[in-house]
């Protein structure tokens, strides 16, 4: 099994421990992980050339690539983030803002269609 991890901070504190013992009872084969914001940092600049055109175009294209092949091999997504003032990380959300042209509505990736989707949130609250 292979698992992508997006870290969204860049220090090993508790979100850290808490993905590391969810990867460890997971057993991968591999495992490819990227911290926010060391390995990926730009902001959407909201050119919509994803929409408009192709993701191809998008001005950070060459960043995201080596995050995006790890994801597209991957068995298993985990994206991780503390709890900064009722949101995620503000660098998680500036690398999801990049995934924006495969919402539903727009342009889905059907590489992604077997994927089950869990959140966990604090003190054990699961939802799907
Ligand atoms: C800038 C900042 C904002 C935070 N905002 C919240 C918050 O809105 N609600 C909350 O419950 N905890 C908040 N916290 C606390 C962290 O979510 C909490 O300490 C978390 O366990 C830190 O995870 P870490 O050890 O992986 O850094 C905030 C912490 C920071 C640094």
């Amino acid at each position: 099994m292979d698992v992508t991890v997006i870290y969204g901070a860049n220090h090993k504190g508790s979100t850290y421990e808490i993905a590391r013992l969810l990867l460890n009872s997971l057993e991968p084969e591999t495992v490819h992980e990227f911290f926010l914001p060391r390995d990926f940092k730009d902001f959407c600049t909201g050119c919509t050339n994803c929409f408009m055109k192709s993701e191809d175009f998008c001005p950070h294209r060459d960043k995201l690539a080596p995050i995006i092949t790890a994801m597209e091999h991957s068995d298993v997504l985990i994206f991780t983030s503390p709890v900064y003032v009722l949101h995620s990380t503000g660098q998680m959300k500036t690398f999801l803002d990049h995934f924006g042209y495969r919402f539903m509505i727009h342009r889905p990736s059907p590489s992604m269609f077997s994927y089950y989707y869990h959140c966990c949130r604090r003190r054990n609250e699961v939802c799907n």
